[in-house]
């Protein structure tokens, strides 16, 4: 069926976007990308079109304007679409609160009304791990309560999934995935994509790969006593090319179907921030110095997923290891130091 498939990627120019296109692409779909470049750059379109073998319609839109949106619909035939768009900084989140509320919530309700009038039924969304908050206890399920979220932009994904959801019922019509992404880190093999953060990463995986690169002075650990073997927070990274994949298993199993159904991506698996560390330092044969600081606001001990519906429902499961993701991860930035040199 997916070979068929011509389907929309808003956000497409991104991070998880641009792989989940190749990935596509791959499988025999056709691919439409429509993002406003706010958090990307236009120079990973070419080099999504080398890995996946085919073109790649553009559209430099905002995915919260109407009239763009029904444009690029009259215009190309779109049989899905995968909504990565939204902005994702939770920091920023906090400070800039209605920017992000403004921001992922109008281009979630402005691209369901969209595909509602041009008749496209089938949506896949980008959500999060961070819809479960700081109360379930680990492994985290899908039936567990979500929405305790402890900043704006778990907000936005927790208000998206409800959304998505009444969408879905009121509708009948619609077919709807939306995925909770766990930590997702790493790089297609390639080396020819990858994550490419603007400013100082957030993150723990891009801010390591930066500074064994030596683009960042100093590495800290952000807390080390945490009720962890090590002090330190565990997480379940995932390896974006399981995740990419996981998206073509997600429309090969909505299209067709109605409803709306969630899926934890995750490896099931947690590491600690030194473990990763470790793992990283391996992969780029540097012993990488690190110093404690204090504890990052907002952060959960542990999170790890029960990723087991994704592996019953859609056939899926996580096939790349903690090493496999740093290595990858490691190739990218040591060919691309300074990224997509936007
Ligand atoms: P990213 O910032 O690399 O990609 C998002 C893309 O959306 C960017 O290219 C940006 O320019 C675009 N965009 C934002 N607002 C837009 C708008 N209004 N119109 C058009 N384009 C717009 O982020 P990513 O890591 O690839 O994440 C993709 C999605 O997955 C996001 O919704 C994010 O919240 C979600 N997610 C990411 C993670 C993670 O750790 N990376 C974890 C859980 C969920
Ligand atoms: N960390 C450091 N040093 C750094 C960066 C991070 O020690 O320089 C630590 C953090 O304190 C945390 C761990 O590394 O303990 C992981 O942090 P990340 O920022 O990489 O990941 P988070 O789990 O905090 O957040 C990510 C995404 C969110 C998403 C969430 C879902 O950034 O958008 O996963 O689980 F909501």
């Amino acid at each position: 069926m997916l070979n068929k498939l011509r389907v929309l990627l808003t956000g497409g120019c991104g991070y998880i976007g641009s792989h989940t296109a190749v990935e596509l692409m791959r499988a025999g779909s056709e691919v439409v990308i429509a993002d406003n470049l706010v958090n990307s750059s236009a120079s990973v379109l070419p080099r999504i079109e080398e890995l996946g073998g085919k073109r790649v319609s553009f559209y430099n839109i905002d995915v919260c304007d109407p009239e763009a949106l029904d444009a690029l619909f009259e215009r190309e035939h779109i049989d899905a679409v995968i909504h990565f768009a939204g902005l994702k900084c939770v920091p920023e989140s906090v400070s800039k609160a209605l920017l992000y509320y403004r921001n992922n919530l109008d281009s979630t309700m402005n691209l369901l009304e969209r595909m509602n009038a041009h008749g496209v039924r089938y949506i896949v969304f980008s959500s999060s791990a961070t819809v479960y908050g700081e109360s379930n206890v680990p492994p985290l399920r899908e039936d567990m309560p979500t929405g305790a979220c402890t900043n704006p932009y778990g907000m936005t994904k927790h208000m998206s999934e409800i959304i998505i959801r009444d969408a879905a019922r009121a509708e009948g019509k619609l077919g709807a995935v939306l995925l909770r992404y766990f930590n997702p880190i790493g790089a297609d093999e390639s080396g020819r994509i990858g994550e490419d953060p603007q400013g100082i990463p957030n993150n723990l995986l891009p801010y390591v790969a930066q500074f064994a690169t030596g683009r960042r002075e100093k590495l800290f650990v952000n807390g080390n006593d945490y009720p962890t073997p090590d002090g330190t927070c565990i997480r379940d990274y995932i390896h974006v090319m399981d995740l990419a994949i996981a998206h073509v298993k997600a429309l090969d199993y909505i299209v067709g179907r109605t409803g709306c159904e969630v899926f934890n991506i995750g490896t099931g698996n947690g590491y600690s921030v030194l473990e990763v560390i470790a793992a990283f330092s391996k992969a780029c044969g540097k012993d990488l110095k690190y110093e404690f600081a204090p504890r990052r606001a907002g952060d959960i001990p542990v999170m790890y997923a029960d990723s087991s519906k994704a592996e019953r429902l859609l056939g899926w499961k996580a096939e790349r290891d903690i090493n496999k993701m740093c290595e990858d991860t490691w190739r990218w930035q040591s060919n691309n130091p300074m990224g997509y040199e936007k």
